[in-house]
């Protein structure tokens, strides 16, 4: 396995990575690229670099990535993750600095040069994934798959049609549809089907290692927003950890493949996913959309992760 995780750190992102550091190697973790989307860029670096210094893994490089999306302005989320992107959330300060070069040049490069076909997480806005595909469409024969977090075949959390990341930049997530690589979906379709139960959380909590603090506080900041509570009286979804658990282990959810398209014009619908999942269209069928979960089989992914780092 070569993975590239493209990030906006984000608490649930920061479940996300460590469940990645906890399960695979850094031979296998080529770096983390950051965007611009739940916070700035320049946060969503530090924070990164924050998630490794307290893994203890700093040999594997960050790069940053756009600080803005292809063709809009920035909107970002700091009413769900707080202005430091991790909810208060106490990891260390990084005692390491990000690459020089920057993440669209990385993607382009290391994708190209990898001797084994490379899986992009994607845990935000398409961006930096959609610049690279633009810049060198051939990239896309060296890519094993894309497994993004993003969209949904029955309405958004930022708008009524629209979830966050394909809203932020619905031209990227074009690029990404079109591209012709194998596309993995998590939408909210998936990431509403299993919550952080306080019992759950509790069952990471017992593990009593500094990474259960962590991913304990991480979950609990989206957990005690008050539009969380209305939907999810207890727990909230933990998005972006399906990329990655879904990496560990493919049985975690299961779907259809089907056409998916995203809208990039109306106000009304602006970043709205268009999930055929009734076969209406002849359009082609782009995407491995997520439909069915086994909920515990995340959580079990997730007290691994706490057992298994420090
Ligand atoms: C997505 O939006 C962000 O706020 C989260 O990190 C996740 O990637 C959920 O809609
Ligand atoms: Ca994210």
């Amino acid at each position: 396995m070569r993975i590239i995780i493209d990030t906006d750190p984000g608490t649930d992102d920061a479940v996300a990575i460590l469940i990645a550091l906890a399960h695979f190697t850094d031979q296998e973790i080529l770096g983390i690229t950051t965007v611009a989307g739940n916070v700035g860029v320049k946060v969503g670096t530090k924070n990164a670099l924050r998630i490794l210094e307290h893994a203890g893994r700093n040999d594997i490089k960050v790069y940053e990535g756009e600080s803005a999306p292809l063709e809009r302005d920035l909107l970002t989320a700091e009413w769900v993750h707080g202005t430091d992107g991790l909810g208060g959330v106490p990891f260390p300060e990084p005692s390491k600095k990000e690459e020089q070069i920057d993440a669209v040049s990385f993607l382009k490069d290391s994708i190209l040069n990898s001797e084994e076909k490379v899986t992009i997480c994607v845990l935000g806005p398409m961006t930096n994934i959609g610049k690279a595909l633009l810049e060198k469409p051939e990239i896309v024969e060296n890519i094993e798959q894309i497994v993004f977090m993003g969209g949904s075949a029955t309405g958004g959390n930022t708008t009524p049609a629209a979830e966050f990341n394909i809203l932020v930049d619905p031209e990227a997530a074009d690029v990404v549809l079109h591209c012709g690589a194998k596309l993995v979906m998590m939408g909210l379709d998936v990431t509403h089907q299993a919550i952080s139960t306080s019992e759950r959380i509790q069952n990471i909590s017992d593990t009593k290692t500094k990474t259960s603090e962590l991913l304990v506080g991480l979950m609990s900041r989206l957990a005690n927003l008050e539009i969380v509570k209305k939907k999810f009286p207890d727990g909230t979804p933990v998005h972006d950890a399906f990329v990655t658990a879904y990496l560990v282990d493919n049985s975690l959810t299961t779907g259809n493949l089907v056409n998916v398209e995203v809208e990039t014009s109306s106000d009304l619908t602006l970043g709205q996913t268009v999930v055929d999942i009734n076969e209406i269209s002849e359009r082609d069928k782009n995407v491995h959309w997520m439909n069915l979960v086994d909920d515990n089989k995340l959580f079990s992914i997730i007290t691994k992760t706490s057992l298994t780092l420090p």
